[in-house]
């Protein structure tokens, strides 16, 4: 049996360079907090609460009854290649041949595959901060170094072409691109992409790996584009990242997949099929759906996002010392809650930082929200507002009530 110092020389070095996601430790915090009785609003969680749309679900119904039950190749079957391809001509105007399509089992894994084919030890990574939490953890895995480079709300929380030209050097192998982003929900225009191209275009040593995973959540006519497609020149060292999970209510069915250079497809199957192999042949099948099939329903969804994010924009516009941004996609917003740092709350906390205000917050009123640190930038904090616009607007008046509550 291990005792516990056994057990940690047991486990890898490797290991000591990452944490685990904050948002999944917050999620569970307030599970706990809900089974004990506590009355949780979670506004943590990353995810759709709609459904996934009944055609695709029937597609998967039909994939186990038609036998689709086996090993498929590695980085996708040809038919949801075609779907892929198919997508990013529709929709992105990019030509990608199936062989430099990849598909594997969530866009987290599209992610870890070309991060760990790339990165050596010594390479370094430019993130723009706040970013998705898992960005700079695979980088680290891969034994990289994470560049991080912080927005600012003032800018719209948007990477500016200076701050991109002085992060390079001659180690930077990628730089992570996220429009519309997760935590912020900011989304950069045409022409806010073609100015850091123009950087990009200047340094031929470095790589884009763009994350479009929130391209069809979007707002009040924002026109999406993405890298590849702004700028042609950058396409034979970009990987165009999409995915089901969002746009289609498909989390839990892990379908991710890109558009990149045939090498670094080769590369990244290499590496899949020594982990995971295929991703689910279910749920592949599914995916064929969900690209091929009716779109019509994220319009209609997309509408109830926006009126949510509207309600939440308003409640949180009344709050003194909180500050919001407008996103123009995804369904989170960040807010700044500088105003608030070094008051004390109703239950006696000082609110040192974001991380102790997410904490009072959740412990004092029972929302559950992810502090900004855990993305890389404070003081502010994340809220999805993926949920009912009753549970929106409920916790908006806690929040208010706590906040009204600070000396
Ligand atoms: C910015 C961003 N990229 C990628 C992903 C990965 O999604 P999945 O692995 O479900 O495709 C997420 C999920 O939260 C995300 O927020």
């Amino acid at each position: 049996m291990f005792q516990p110092g056994a057990t940690m020389a047991f486990l890898s070095a490797t290991l000591e360079r990452i944490r685990p996601s904050p948002t999944v430790a917050i999620t569970q915090l307030a599970r706990d907090l809900k089974a004990q009785g506590r009355d949780v609003i979670g506004l943590a969680a990353g995810e759709p609460d709609f459904d996934t749309p009944a055609h695709i679900r029937e597609a998967a119904k039909a994939a186990i009854d038609a036998g689709h039950t086996r090993y498929t190749p590695v980085d996708g079957i040809p038919e949801l290649k075609a779907a892929v391809a198919a997508k990013f001509r529709r929709d992105n105007g990019l030509d990608y041949a199936p062989e430099e399509i990849s598909v594997a089992t969530g866009g987290k894994q599209v992610i870890y595959n070309a991060l760990m084919a790339t990165l050596e030890a010594g390479d370094e990574v430019i993130i723009p901060a706040p970013y998705w939490v898992s960005y700079p953890d695979i980088v680290r895995l891969a034994g990289a170094t994470p560049v991080i480079v912080e927005t600012r709300l003032e800018d719209g929380f948007r990477l500016r072409p200076e701050a991109l030209e002085a992060a390079i050097t001659p180690a930077t192998k990628w730089l992570i691109f996220n429009s519309p982003s997760n935590p912020t929900g900011a989304g950069y225009s045409r022409a806010q992409i073609a100015a850091l191209a123009e950087v990009l275009e200047r340094h031929t040593h470095v790589w884009v790996l763009s994350d479009d995973i929130y391209e069809h959540i979007r707002y009040d006519g924002f026109e999406f584009a993405t890298p590849a497609e702004v700028a042609p020149a950058l396409k034979e060292r970009t990987l165009t990242l999409n995915g089901v999970s969002k746009a289609y209510a498909m989390t839990g069915w892990r379908i991710g997949y890109c558009g990149a250079p045939k090498p670094l497809v080769d590369a990244m199957r290499k590496l899949q099929s020594q982990s995971t192999t295929n991703p689910c042949s279910i749920a592949q099948w599914a995916a064929v759906e969900a690209l091929n099939g009716p779109q019509d329903f994220i319009a209609t969804r997309n509408k109830a996002f926006r009126n949510r994010r509207d309600l939440v924009l308003a409640e949180l516009g009344r709050i003194e010392g909180i500050d919001c941004p407008r996103p123009e996609g995804a369904f989170y917003v960040f807010p700044s809650i500088a105003g608030l740092i070094g008051k004390r709350s109703r239950g006696g906390t000082e609110i040192t930082d974001d991380e102790t205000f997410a904490r009072a917050l959740l412990e004092e009123t029972g929302v559950a929200v992810v502090h900004g640190a855990a993305f890389g930038l404070s003081p502010f904090f994340r809220i999805s507002y993926a949920t009912s616009s009753a549970l929106l607007a409920e916790a908006c008046a806690r929040i208010a009530d706590f906040c009204a509550g600070l000396r």
